[in-house]
C-alpha cells in the first residue's frame, strides 16, 4: 500500500486507518491523580512517518513506554501487527518488530560503537549457554552480524568510529548510532523519542534523511518532536497530545488539522 494512502483517512481525532499496523484502545495511566495518558482510539498507519506533537508533559513518552512494555497501563489494550501487545516485556514486543529509542540516548558509554551495535542484534547463538563454546556454530553468524553492523554504521557516517568509545561520540552522533542500533534488530515499526533533540544542525539534516529512507524503505515510523520545522518537513501524519489525551489528528499537509 502506499504510504500516501493514509490521506484517505479521515483528520479526526482516533479515525480508521486504511492499513493501521498499531491500535490502541482505551489506554490509560495514571501517576498519583495525574492521568498522563488517557488515549481513547488511536491508529497508526503502516509505512508512514507519524509526528506525535505536544507541550511538555502531554504524556508522549509515557503513551511511547506504555506500547513499548516500557510501563504498564492502568487499563486498556494496544495491538502491533495484529497481535496483542499489552503486558508483554519489551523484548518480546521488540522481537515482534516494534522497538523505540529514549529521549535520552542509552548508549552503552564503556563499550566500542561496533560493539554497541553487535549487541542489538537479536537472537546471536553465541550469548546462549549451550553454544557459547561451540564457537564454529556461531562464527558465521557473528561475521554476518558484524558486516550488517559495519554497513548500517557507513550508512550514518559513523564507520570511521566503529572502535572508539561510545563515550566520545557528540550528543548527536550517539542519536545516530541509536538510530542505527535499532535497524540491527530490523523492526518493522521504530518509535523515536525526540531524535533530533540536541542534535546540530548539520546532523540534523542527516538523520532526517535516514527517517525518509526508512519510511521509503517500507518502515513504520512514530516519532517525538518539539521542532515544527522537522515535524512538517518529513511527517506524512500528525498526532497532537495534551493532557494524556490525543486532541487532534491528520495530514500533514493540511495542518492545522481539524479538531474535535
Ligand atoms: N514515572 C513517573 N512518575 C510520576 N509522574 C510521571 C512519571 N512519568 C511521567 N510522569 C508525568 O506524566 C506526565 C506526562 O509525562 P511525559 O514524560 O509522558 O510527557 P512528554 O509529553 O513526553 O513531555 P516532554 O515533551 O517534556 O518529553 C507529566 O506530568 C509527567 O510529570
Ligand atoms: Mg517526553
Amino acid at each position: 500500500m502506499p504510504a500516501d494512502a493514509v490521506f484517505a483517512a479521515e483528520a479526526v481525532t482516533g479515525s480508521r486507518k486504511p492499513d493501521a499496523i498499531l491500535v490502541v484502545n482505551g489506554m490509560h495511566r495514571s501517576f498519583g491523580g495525574l492521568a498522563a495518558v488517557d488515549v481513547g482510539h488511536l491508529e497508526v498507519q503502516r509505512g508512514v512517518i507519524t509526528a506525535l506533537i505536544g507541550p511538555n508533559g502531554a504524556g508522549k513518552t509515557t503513551l511511547f513506554n506504555l506500547l513499548t512494555g516500557f510501563d504498564r497501563p492502568d487499563g486498556g489494550s494496544s495491538t502491533f501487527d495484529g497481535r496483542p501487545v499489552t503486558g508483554l516485556p519489551p523484548h518480546r514486543i521488540a522481537r515482534a518488530g516494534m522497538i523505540r529509542t529514549f529521549q535520552l540516548t542509552k548508549a552503552l558509554a564503556k563499550m566500542s560503537v561496533l560493539d554497541n551495535m553487535m549487541l542489538a542484534a537479536p537472537h546471536q547463538r553465541g550469548e546462549r549457554i549451550v553454544y557459547a563454546p561451540l564457537r564454529s556454530a556461531w562464527r558465521h553468524q557473528e561475521r554476518d552480524v558484524e558486516e550488517r553492523a559495519g554497513s548500517l554504521l557507513e550508512k550514518f557516517g559513523l564507520a570511521d568510529l566503529r572502535d572508539d568509545y561510545a563515550a566520545t561520540l557528540s550528543g548527536g552522533q550517539r542519536k545516530l548510532l541509536e538510530m542505527a542500533r535499532v535497524l540491527m534488530a530490523e523492526p518493522k515499526m521504530v518509535l523515536l523519542d525526540e531524535p533530533m533533540a540536541g542534535v546540530n544542525p548539520a546532523l540534523v539534516e542527516s538523520l532526517l534523511h535516514h527517517v525518509r529512507e526508512l519510511r521509503d524503505e517500507g518502515l513504520t515510523v512514530l516519532f517525538v518532536e518539539h521542532d515544527m520545522d522537522v515535524v512538517m518537513g518529513i511527517s506524512d501524519w500528525v498526532v497532537c497530545m495534551g493532557e494524556g489525551r490525543v486532541i487532534s489528528e491528520g495530514r500533514r499537509r493540511s495542518w492545522p488539522p481539524t479538531k474535535r
